[in-house]
């Protein structure tokens, strides 16, 4: 456990802009910062931090928090890990745990898993670097290999003995749980003959890291002859091997350094790039680039330069992969490697600056490389002609930038000597094709979606089904006033105070300043908040201030229960980057909400009446319709005349015409 005191100290320190600019590219937007969503592969940045307040929103996804969140959510950590994480940035000691305490405070089964990968991979380690086996047969393998021990230490190679069990018995000796072994896929459980061993065994042992350095899984080289070459982990609980490109832990300082990202095949091309001082390599792992591992990329930089083998039916298989990153928007280069060799064999063969030169000299755009490989093979065979333009035309189509995709079309045009125009048809023809199967696809699901109204609040569970989203927007601008402003005094004129609308007109008499929690407690006193986020922020603001605490909105997301402090942190920052850009947008100082505080309130509290009164009288309707009671009938009449009156005065206030 980490001792409360250090947690606070953790907190206080953490800057929630330093903490985040880590892992995303965040630009001055105002007095808050913009980036592109890391939780989304979007093409306009929508992912906001508001430093002033110490939290981030991204409104691709709607997720909102603080730093600790968003170590959590965007990077994948659990709590105890954000705040190691923190901790190491700020320099501040935690206390050394014990591996049971650790075990004991993993919150679920993932947290277990991460917890005995940790500690395979500080197995293997020890392994190569310590017992008699490793050192003779792994760490000599590698060093022969060309491996540094500063590289092998850079990306933590390890060894695993050959033993059955020699993983399994020394963990579990240390208290780790056999179940969460055979999760972690460290072992293999047979129920034919109820056996279990180490699924590694006399293999070098190559760790894959998530992005926070985190051991996701292991990729197994056999030493010498033998089936499979490469053993890896299986899919686990935090292992799904489509989400994750290895070194991309060890490269991506690098990476946005350079704003290009090289992108090859396996582990022993990232790993001998790196040491010849090209650190800005990553591999996708055996399987064909995914969506997931493109915007992997996209968080750190646009640019992907691919390194492609020489060999020519490898080469075709490998462009569908890209068409990928091109789709993604991201700008693709590529890069031929000499016959015969590999990124990993040329990097050994050619000291630093010759490989520096050699990928500077033989960088061309994807387009342009991917035409010449194709116009190579049709010159040999004129009938594949015709194929070869498809092809291309397929590749410029997935561009999403249509300025771009003109700068392809005319390049391309050039270089196969065809008319611009042929392009041009041949692409309309496929977005045209894309069009109506996306038309298709959203008739279809047209026709399955139930009708919404036009606007829904969010789901926040089954007790919100019954809050009309007219009250839930109107609770929630009261609640945003009473977030923000709480605190702040206001000075009620008597003729300006809502003599409309309040019960007792105690406040009017006076003149003193009131806070503007006083003011609305006093008008809402007679009334039930409905949505129930905003009715837990209400109680509890009201609780704690009678009990002497200044609440705002630092104390109730820090201090409010998980929902609670969600929906705090959302009010904030859509306040803080709505109402900014609105304003970098138009080009127009708005009146800040800050000077006419009074109107704000007044008008929002109104507001929420007005709904309330409307949602009775719609009651009144509904009671109506199902009586046959004359008296009843009169009575609710009665009733519904004296709501009506009501919102009328209101809306004479609020400026509002009632048909
Ligand atoms: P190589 O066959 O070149 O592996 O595959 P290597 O370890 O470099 O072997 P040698 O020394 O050249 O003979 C290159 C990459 O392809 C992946 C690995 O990531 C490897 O680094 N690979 C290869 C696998 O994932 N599985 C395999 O069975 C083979
Ligand atoms: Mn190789």
């Amino acid at each position: 456990m980490i001792p409360q005191e250090v947690i606070d100290e953790i907190k206080s320190r953490t800057d929630v802009l330093e903490v985040i600019g880590d892992f995303v590219n965040l630009k001055k937007n105002g007095s808050n910062f913009r980036g592109y969503s890391p939780f989304n592969n979007e093409r306009t940045p929508s992912f906001y931090v508001v430093p002033s307040k110490g939290f981030f929103k991204d409104f691709s996804s709607g997720k909102a928090g603080d730093a600790i969140t968003f170590l959590m959510d965007a990077e994948g950590m659990s709590y105890v890990e954000a705040l190691k994480h923190l901790a190491k940035k700020y320099g501040i000691d935690i206390p050394e745990e014990e591996v049971t305490d650790e075990e004991l405070e993993a919150r679920n089964e993932r947290d277990s898993v991460f917890i005995v990968m940790k500690y395979a991979a500080e197995y293997y380690q020890n392994n190569l670097w310590k017992q008699e086996e490793g050192k003779s047969i792994g760490l000599t393998y590698l060093r022969e290999r060309g491996f540094s021990d500063e590289t092998i230490q850079n990306f933590s190679l390890g060894y695993s003995l050959d033993q059955w069990d020699g993983l399994m018995q020394s963990a579990l000796k240390k208290g780790y749980k056999k179940e969460y072994l055979a999760k972690a896929g460290l072992i293999i459980q047979k129920e034919e003959n109820n056996r279990e061993y180490d699924r590694f065994r006399g293999r070098v042992m190559f760790p894959v890291h998530n992005i926070s350095g985190r051991v996701l899984a292991f990729g197994a080289r056999i030493l010498g002859k033998g089936q499979p070459k490469y053993l890896n982990s299986p899919e686990t609980l935090i292992y799904h091997k489509s989400d994750v490109l290895y070194g991309l832990y060890q490269a991506k300082q690098t990476i946005r350094m350079e704003d290009n990202c090289y992108l090859v095949e396996g582990y022993t091309d990232v790993i001998s790039l790196y040491q010849a001082g090209v650190k800005n390599a990553v591999a996708s792992s055996g399987t064909s680039l995914t969506q997931e591992q493109i915007r992997l990329i996209g968080r750190y930089t646009q640019n992907v330069t691919v390194l492609f083998d020489s060999d020519p039916a490898g080469l075709k298989a490998s462009f569908r992969g890209i068409d990928m990153i091109l789709e993604g928007g991201l700008q693709v280069k590529a890069v031929m490697l000499p016959v015969g060799e590999d990124p990993d064999s040329l990097a050994r063969r050619l000291d630093a600056s010759e490989l520096r030169t050699f990928l500077k000299e033989n960088r061309t755009d994807f387009i342009g490389f991917k035409t010449k490989i194709f116009q190579e093979e049709a010159e040999k065979d004129p009938i594949r002609r015709a194929a070869l333009i498809k092809e291309i035309v397929a590749s410029i189509a997935k561009v999403p930038d249509p300025i771009q995709r003109q700068v392809y079309i005319k390049a391309t045009s050039t270089q196969l000597e065809i008319d611009e125009q042929v392009l041009v048809t041949e692409m309309n023809k496929i977005h045209l094709k894309e069009q109506r199967a996306t038309q298709r696809r959203e008739m279809l699901m047209e026709e399955e979606a139930q009708p919404t109204p036009e606007v829904v609040p969010p789901d926040q569970g089954e007790d919100l089904t019954n809050v009309q989203p007219g009250i839930y927007f109107k609770e929630r601008e009261v609640i945003r006033v009473l977030v923000l402003y709480g605190q702040q005094p206001i000075q009620l004129q008597p003729e300006e105070s809502s003599s409309v609308a309040s019960s007792e007109g105690s406040l009017e008499d006076t003149t003193e300043p009131i806070k503007v929690y006083d003011y609305i407690y006093h008008e809402l006193e007679d009334v039930n908040i409905q949505t129930p986020v905003y009715q837990g922020i209400f109680n509890l603001y009201r609780e704690k201030t009678l009990a002497g605490v200044t609440v705002t909105e630092a104390w109730l997301a820090q201090h409010g229960a998980e929902e609670i402090k969600q929906e705090v942190i959302d009010l904030v920052v859509d306040h803080y980057v709505l109402s900014e850009n609105w304003e970098l947008l138009h080009n127009i100082y708005v009146t800040r909400e800050q000077d006419i505080l009074h109107q704000v309130i007044q008008r929002s509290i109104l507001e929420l009446k007005f709904s309330y009164l409307g949602q009775l009288m719609d009651e009144q309707r509904q009671k109506l319709k199902e009586t046959t009671d004359e008296v009843d009938q009169f009575q609710i009449l009665k009733d519904f005349q004296m709501l009506k009156e009501s919102q009328q005065e209101i809306a004479k206030v609020l400026g509002i015409v009632i048909v």
